[in-house]
C-alpha cells in the first residue's frame, strides 16, 4: 500500500512537472511571455518613423540586446536626439555640485554571480570615462579582476516629484581597468579624482599638494578606471521636446 501511494505521488509529481515546463514558451530570444503583442497601440507610445511596422521592435530579430525595448527604439530615426545632445543631458545629469561626483549602484560579477556595490564616481566630461577609488582586498576589485565586464546606475532619488513624471536615471555598460601603484595611469586619473574629495574643515593648515597627495595614496588605494561603451539615458522631460525618454549614448558612434 506505502509503495503503490509512493507510486502515485511520484507519478502525479512528473506530471506536474511535465504541465509546468509545457507553459513556457521559448522563443529563439527568450520566453514568449516577455514580449509585447502589438495588438493595439497605446497612446503614450513613443514616437516612431512611418514607414516601420510594429514587429520591427516587438519581435526577435536575431540579436538579444537588441530586442530589448531601450534598444528597440534606436531603430527609428524620429524620436532620437542627436549623440552629442544626448552626451550633453548625460553630463548635465551626472554633474552632481558641479564637480562630476555623484553616488552609483556598480554591478560586477565572480563565477556568474552578480554583486551590486555603492560607490562614488567621478565623471571626466571630457573622455566620459568614469573614476572610483577603494580600498585595497575589498569584493568588487576581485570581481573586476576576474571579469572587466561592469555595469553601474544613477538614479536621481524621489524628493518633491512623482518617480514616472520626473524620472531621471542612467545606465553605464563598459570596461574596468584597475590602476595602482606606479601605474602612470593612476597618476592621471589621480588628478581628476582627488580635486573632487569634500575638502577638510579648515584648520588653517593647507592640505597637501596634489602631487604629495598621489606618492601618499598610490601604494594604498585603487584607483578603478570605468570606460562606458553604452550609456542610456532616461528623462521624462526628453518628451516635450518630441524625443523619446531614452537615449541611448554609444562610444565611437558617428551622430
Ligand atoms: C520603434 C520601435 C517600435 C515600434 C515600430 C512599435 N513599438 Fe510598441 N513598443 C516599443 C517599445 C520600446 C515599447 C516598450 C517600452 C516603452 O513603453 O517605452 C513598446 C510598447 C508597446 C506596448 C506596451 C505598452 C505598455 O505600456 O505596456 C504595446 C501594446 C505596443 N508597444 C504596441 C505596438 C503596436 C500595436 C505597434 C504598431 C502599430 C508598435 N507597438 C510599434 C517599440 C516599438
Amino acid at each position: 500500500m506505502k509503495t503503490l501511494s509512493m507510486a502515485i505521488i511520484f507519478l502525479w509529481c512528473l506530471w506536474v512537472g511535465i504541465g509546468a515546463a509545457e507553459e513556457v514558451k521559448w522563443e529563439k530570444g527568450g520566453p514568449s511571455f516577455l514580449y509585447v503583442k502589438p495588438t493595439k497601440k497605446p497612446p503614450h507610445h513613443g514616437v516612431y518613423d512611418e514607414s516601420m511596422k510594429c514587429l520591427d521592435c516587438h519581435s526577435y530579430d536575431g540579436v538579444d540586446a537588441y530586442t530589448s525595448a531601450t534598444m528597440a527604439m534606436k531603430k527609428s530615426v524620429k524620436g532620437r536626439m542627436p549623440q552629442q545632445e544626448i552626451a550633453q543631458a548625460i553630463a548635465e545629469a551626472l554633474k552632481g555640485r558641479g564637480d562630476y561626483r555623484e553616488i552609483y549602484v556598480l554591478s560586477t560579477s565572480f563565477n556568474n554571480k552578480p554583486l551590486a556595490t555603492v560607490v562614488e564616481l567621478v565623471l571626466d566630461p571630457k573622455t566620459f570615462t568614469f573614476y572610483a577609488m577603494s580600498e585595497r582586498q575589498t569584493e568588487k576589485l576581485f570581481h573586476i579582476a576576474s571579469n572587466p565586464q561592469v555595469s553601474a546606475a544613477y538614479v536621481k532619488q524621489r524628493e518633491n516629484y512623482d518617480y514616472f513624471t520626473g524620472a531621471l536615471g542612467v545606465q553605464i555598460v563598459g570596461k574596468a581597468t584597475l590602476l595602482h601603484d606606479d601605474d602612470p595611469e593612476f597618476v592621471a586619473a589621480a588628478r581628476i579624482y582627488l580635486p573632487t574629495l569634500p575638502q577638510p574643515v579648515p584648520t588653517g593648515i593647507q592640505p597637501p599638494p596634489i602631487d604629495d597627495m598621489i606618492a601618499m595614496i598610490k601604494h594604498t588605494k585603487i584607483i578603478t578606471k570605468i570606460t562606458p561603451e553604452r550609456i542610456v539615458i532616461l528623462n521624462r522631460a526628453f518628451k516635450a521636446k518630441g524625443y523619446h525618454a531614452v537615449q541611448v549614448w554609444e562610444a565611437g558612434a558617428q551622430q
